[in-house]
């Protein structure tokens, strides 16, 4: 099926091309939803951009749509209203109809693209030997959003985490640790993640303070960037610690990536190197190599370089990502790649992006985007810390979620006089607790910063994980309460819409499918996000007004239905975020 804007836009195209001749096949139909039932389901503002170019007024114009318009089976005859605004109001039993076929279908009505395509989702990228801080948090549950929604609407999808596994740190922790702790370097699981945290500060200021160790460093990058095994060997060794710290977090948040780290691409650096001198836009700048780039300029005005190979031979993070984009359109065939790191990674991408172009190694037809996002912060507005002002270690993080949610459930349990197994309780705290870290996240617009706070994230009312789940609980304890088994209502039932919040509700279900492909196009999910809130907010008021398991017969079944479809989007969209639901709590 396909989502009801699409059609009216369809229709419209083909109504304006009948009136007005060929041409109109360019002309964007401007077609959106509506938020007052005044103005009917949606509204087309497209008489009034045609005038100049048509030389009529616009309510003539839409007229002579409306003349050519065929669309009885979706909507009421088509309005004029004001300055020349086209208003479409669905037919009720169009709705009622489509809402029974969506409730019986596993996709609810939402067709696969037809033209599926490769796509490569680039998140959370933590860095081998540095710990994996909420920034890489923000990247790995916004990714993970992303892809889930372009999976669902049958995309290829190629899941890479980017780690950072390679350059000079591994030269200084591999000198350090040959010093203090040389079987580090030996033996498997010597040391913990934190452990080589601790390592990894500490060389870095002896690397700042002592040139001798500076000296060996450097020479110890130069042996492991020429394939020395004993270097090769303790790299790895400190890559696999690092990897097994990494994958708890991914376990705790359900997430799967395939790590293809910075390390991939470093057979194919030099040969980056050479494309862009056999495009002539290589210079030297200072003893580097370099490309200057246009629209960045330093404060004097004149164009900033983008380094690619540095005066020691080396190479960096632009380079490998230039190594990376051709080697994801050469060899992964993707015709969309994605990046999901927060907003100061903004200029490195532009650049990139325009380095690979210039060079032709991104062709027009391939769309790279970056996903920026903004910092997660304290209660305090400032960077978040633990109460002792240490950074806070993601672990802790998403364990004090399901503390503070086990609690919750606690209390409320006795307040209900409830008396539930462990097992029951630590299920939903989890679940509860992760959702909420999650939905906390992907429910802001991500451009902006956001304050983590349990509490907020954790309220039962409000835009919140908890209160999303909890409508979908109630949906489940009215089939558990009446003994209704949604699947076997009867070939027969009938969605039947007559009371003001049946149909308020049964128009906010339909447009399900137009949101999802927004997420899908945009890429951002806390439009999704929204429209599960407004649906659990027009669920409840209909709820309690519109009497379920007391009503007779076909009112009955009717709500019952409209209850199941409810939960079920529910169901689909928290999934789409990456959080399953709860059939109690
Ligand atoms: N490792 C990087 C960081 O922690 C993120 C990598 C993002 N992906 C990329 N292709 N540059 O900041």
């Amino acid at each position: 099926m396909t989502a009801i804007l699409e059609q009216i836009k369809t229709k419209v195209t083909s109504a304006l091309i009948k009136a007005f001749g060929e041409e109109m096949k360019a002309i964007d139909p401007l077609i959106a939803g509506t938020n007052n039932p005044k103005f009917g389901d949606y509204q087309s503002n497209v008489s009034m951009s045609l005038t100049k170019k048509l030389k009529k007024n616009p309510r003539e114009i839409a007229q002579e749509i409306i003349n050519n318009l065929d669309i009885t089976d979706l909507c009421e005859t088509p309005e004029i209203a004001g300055a020349g605004f086209i208003n479409f109001k669905l037919k009720i039993n169009y709705l009622e109809t489509k809402l029974r076929t969506m409730q019986k279908d596993s996709r609810l009505g939402i067709e696969k693209v037809n033209q599926p395509q490769k796509i490569i989702v680039d998140f959370s990228s933590p860095n081998i030997a540095k710990e994996m801080h909420v920034g890489h948090l923000r990247s790995t549950i916004i990714g993970d959003s992303i892809a889930r929604v372009l999976e669902f609407k049958g995309h290829q999808v190629l899941r890479l985490n980017h780690v950072g596994d390679w350059g000079t740190q591994f030269g200084m922790l591999i000198t350090y640790l040959k010093e203090v702790y040389p079987s580090a370097l030996t033996t498997a699981d010597a040391l913990d993640i934190g452990d080589l945290v601790t390592f990894y500060k500490q060389a870095k200021q002896r690397f700042d303070q002592d040139e001798t160790f500076k000296e060996t460093a450097r020479q110890a990058v130069v042996k492991l960037q020429a394939g020395d095994e004993e270097s090769l060997k303790a790299w790895q060794l400190l890559c696999q610690q690092s990897r097994r710290e990494f994958q708890v977090i991914y376990n705790i948040l359900d997430i799967h990536l395939n790590e293809r780290g910075e390390s991939f691409y470093n057979p194919f650096l030099p040969a980056v190197i050479a494309e862009l001198e056999s495009q002539n836009i290589l210079q030297e700048d200072d003893g580097a190599k370099c490309v200057f780039l246009e629209g960045f300029t330093n404060k004097e005005g004149n164009p900033l370089p983008l380094i690619v190979q540095k005066t020691d031979g080396g190479y960096n993070y632009a380079t490998t990502d230039l190594a990376a984009l051709n080697y994801r359109i050469k060899e992964d065939q993707a015709s969309r790649i994605i990046y999901v790191t927060d907003s100061g990674q903004s200029n490195h991408f532009a650049q990139v992006f325009q380095v690979a172009k210039k060079a032709h190694i991104l062709p027009e037809k391939i769309e790279v985007t970056h996903v920026p996002f903004g910092l997660v912060k304290g209660e305090d507005g400032k960077k978040l810390k633990t109460r002792s002002g240490e950074t806070i270690k993601l672990k802790d993080l998403l364990s004090e979620a399901i503390i503070y949610a086990q609690k919750d459930l606690e209390t409320r349990l006795k307040n209900e006089e409830r008396n539930e197994t462990d097992d029951f309780i630590q299920n939903i705290a989890k679940t509860v607790g992760i959702g909420a870290v999650k939905y906390a996240d992907l429910s802001q617009n991500r451009t902006t910063d956001y304050i983590f706070s349990y509490k907020k994230m954790l309220a039962l009312q409000g835009n919140t994980a908890p209160y999303m789940l909890y409508a979908y609980v109630r949906v489940q304890g009215i089939s558990r309460k009446g003994n209704i088994d949604f699947e076997n209502l009867g070939e027969n039932a009938k969605i039947i819409l007559k009371e003001e919040q049946e149909l308020i509700l049964a128009k906010h279900l339909l447009q399900l499918e137009e949101i999802i492909n927004e997420v899908e196009k945009d890429l951002f999910p806390n439009r999704l996000c929204n429209y599960l809130f407004e649906l659990s907010q027009k669920f409840n008021i209909f709820f309690e007004n519109c009497p379920v398991l007391q009503s007779e017969d076909t009112v009955k079944t009717s709500r019952l239905l409209l209850c199941d479809l409810t939960a079920k989007t529910l169901k689909l969209g928290l999934s789409l975020l990456g959080i399953p639901v709860l059939e109690r709590m």
